[in-house]
């Protein structure tokens, strides 16, 4: 059954393997955000590996964010990892602003990364829309901090979806223009994990566009939060062509929403996309609907039930959070002293 984890080789073989990502807390979790970042997260930490996952408030306002709601959805995102399976024995669980060393190094990248390279980021040019004058530049120069929540702590792999795959490209490309400039072999060249059945869940209302937490309907998109009688509906509802399920994989090609319910499927049942076709090619959508209702459910219900619980007791969350915090700081500080030091910073 479930995947085991496949960790690509490393292109940074003289660095031990660390695992680092990070989710914004700018809204809900969906399921995107469940298939593509989090079941991975607890898989690559159950593998044994040291993982490092952050809730990054900081990239959060490069848009504009309610104080108590951007508290609210950094607790409600720990919550959600914790419920998901991550152990802060063996994880380090924290937010980005509460360690200093991701801001001080996002400055030095910020002289690193050219203009050109982050007028090619396709996410800017999506969420800054035609008005790019009134953009935030913290907006605009997102990636640079993304790439030092990675360096800071000398990861090596970076589990995500697919739509970070160009965040990732940049990151890169800092660290081997940092390590041209300054004569150094210091970052490493990181490796994205872009991996398994779900690395773009779709919206259940369109199969061409991104399941969103920006999109206008709730019925787009299953939330991390949402009830098991809420996570039925929505599966029932979701957009399908007439035709039953095609007898193999190859037949899913022009069939966008087809695809998706099957690639969630996979990506739930732990198997892959042959797997769920082996066994469900050629049934209508009424009887594949259900028994995908009844999977998304018997996951993701324990998952919201639990992270209703532990939002009870924020104290609770934030202890955790401080902690991971401090031990993340004790990772980053001497890598970011030592990029001080190459730089040139003097240091008393
Ligand atoms: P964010 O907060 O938009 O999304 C968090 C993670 O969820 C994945 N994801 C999806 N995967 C599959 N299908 C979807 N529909 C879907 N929607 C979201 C994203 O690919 C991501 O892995 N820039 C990042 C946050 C970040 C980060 C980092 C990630 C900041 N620093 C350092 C890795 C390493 C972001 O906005 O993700």
């Amino acid at each position: 059954m479930g995947d085991t984890v496949h960790m690509p080789d490393s292109r940074a073989p003289d660095f031990p393997q660390r695992v680092f990502s990070g989710i914004q807390p700018s809204g809900g979790l969906t399921l995107g955000n469940y298939l593509g970042a989090i079941k991975r997260f607890v898989e690559m930490q159950d593998s044994g590996v040291e993982t490092i996952y952050c809730v990054v408030d900081m990239h959060a306002i490069t848009v504009w964010q309610e104080p108590d709601a951007l508290r609210r959805a950094t607790r409600e995102l720990a919550a959600g990892y914790l419920a998901a399976g991550l152990d802060p024995a063996r994880s380090i669980l924290f937010n980005q602003s509460q360690v200093p060393a991701h801001a001080e190094l996002g400055w030095i990248f910020n002289c690193v990364a050219r203009m050109g390279w982050l007028n090619r980021m396709t996410q800017f040019k999506d969420k800054a829309g035609k008005n790019r004058e009134k953009a935030s530049v913290g907006l605009f120069a997102y990636p640079n901090l993304m790439a030092a929540d990675i360096l800071a702590y000398h990861a090596t792999h970076v589990p995500v979806g697919e739509d970070q795959k160009q965040h990732l490209e940049l990151t890169r490309d800092i660290a081997i223009k940092f390590n041209n400039d300054y004569g150094v072999e210091f970052f490493p060249v990181v490796e994205p994990v872009i991996e398994g059945a779900a690395t773009r869940v779709m919206s259940l209302r369109d199969g061409t566009k991104k399941m969103s937490k920006s999109d206008p309907s709730d019925m787009s998109r299953i939330n991390l939060t949402d009830d098991a009688d809420t996570i039925a509906r929505k599966v029932r509802k979701a957009k399908t062509d007439p035709e039953p399920l095609p007898e193999a994989p190859g037949g899913l090609e022009a069939r966008p929403e087809a695809r998706n319910l099957v690639n969630i499927y996979a990506a739930l049942s732990g198997g892959s996309v042959a797997q769920v076709m082996a066994e469900h090619g050629g049934k209508p959508f009424s009887e594949f609907k259900p028994l995908l209702a009844d999977l998304a459910v018997a996951e993701l219900a324990p998952i919201s039930a639990e992270m209703a619980r532990l939002m009870h007791d924020p104290a609770e969350i934030d202890r955790i959070l401080a902690d991971g915090a401090a031990r993340a700081r004790v990772l980053a500080q001497p890598i970011l002293e030592r990029t001080f030091d190459i730089v040139g910073m003097v240091r008393g």
